[in-house]
């Protein structure tokens, strides 16, 4: 277990190693999901840092994350993107996984723009379609949060009753508008994985409702609200989820579809974080 003086202290380390690589420090953190990696390329005044360098971090193994944090700036908006997180199935402890979001909230971030690849549960949903996260089931069987609690990071018993941020999603139901996206609004389970559900577990995650299901974010974004940031999700579905359409899952099929949509999803990532 982790103690609180070594967690501590590597958040203080990596902090002082990152102001000093950068020049300017991020207001809006983004976290890209599986095959979403694009939004990084575009950023304004880049300064990349691979994982593999940042001391404390641990190295992204899953294909399609590129792994590393990308500085840059929108239209003068300065954000610090994942391009590829640490995800739970990959071995990774919840507190290597939420790493990321306290070393941004040591930087000073105080937002938070998510976003996956999911399974779309929801039968209003289709494969390409991008969904605000309104809510949340972690399923996942464990809490980033569990163990001693830094009151320096955040309280002993986080409110989340507003975990994806009111007024932010409804900035990006305006934007997404203007931008002719049809943006649907849906409640992302999330489950450990690897494997992809099976019919079964589908049925059961739409009764007890969730609209689409993946094997990351949640851990994030209670990271994040319990460092009292706000939170903004978005999901892209890459497929239906097992069972709902009669054909198998792969992540070929995911990566795919997240390369065809990744356009559109690029510019609305930019248009949102200009007003976040
Ligand atoms: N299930 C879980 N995670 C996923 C899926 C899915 O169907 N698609 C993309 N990530």
């Amino acid at each position: 277990m982790i103690s609180k003086k070594g967690y501590s202290v590597k958040l203080e380390e990596v902090r002082k190693y990152l102001m000093e690589s950068v020049t300017g420090l991020p207001e809006l953190g983004v976290i890209l999901g599986s095959g979403l990696g694009a939004f990084a390329d575009h950023l304004l005044e880049k300064q990349v840092i691979a994982y593999k360098d940042i001391p404390h971090f641990p190295a992204s193994t899953v294909e399609g994350h590129a792994g590393q944090l990308v500085f840059g700036n929108v239209d003068g908006r300065r954000v610090v993107v994942m391009q590829g997180r640490f995800h739970y199935y990959e071995g990774y402890t919840m507190h290597e996984v939420i790493f990321p979001v306290r070393v941004m909230q040591v930087l000073g971030v105080s937002g938070l723009v998510v976003t996956n690849a999911a399974g779309g549960i929801n039968p209003a949903f289709q494969p390409g379609d991008l969904i605000l996260i309104k809510d949340h089931l972690n399923l996942m069987g464990v809490n980033p949060l569990r163990g001693a609690n830094l009151s320096s990071l955040g309280p002993r018993f986080p409110d989340l009753s507003e975990a994806y941020n009111w007024d932010w999603r409804q900035k990006a139901l305006v934007i997404a508008r203007e931008l002719g996206i049809n943006l649907q609004e849906g409640v992302y389970a999330a489950l450990s994985g690897p494997n992809y559900e099976t019919p079964a577990e589908i049925r059961f995650l739409r009764t007890i409702g969730a609209d689409m299901v993946g094997m990351s974010t949640v851990p994030e974004v209670l990271a994040a609200n319990h460092g009292g940031m706000r939170v903004l999700g978005i999901s892209c579905v890459t497929n239906m989820a097992a069972g709902i359409l009669k054909q198998k899952l792969s992540h070929v099929e995911v990566m795919e579809t997240a390369g065809r949509i990744e356009k559109q999803f690029v510019h609305f990532v930019q248009a949102l974080v200009k007003v976040l």
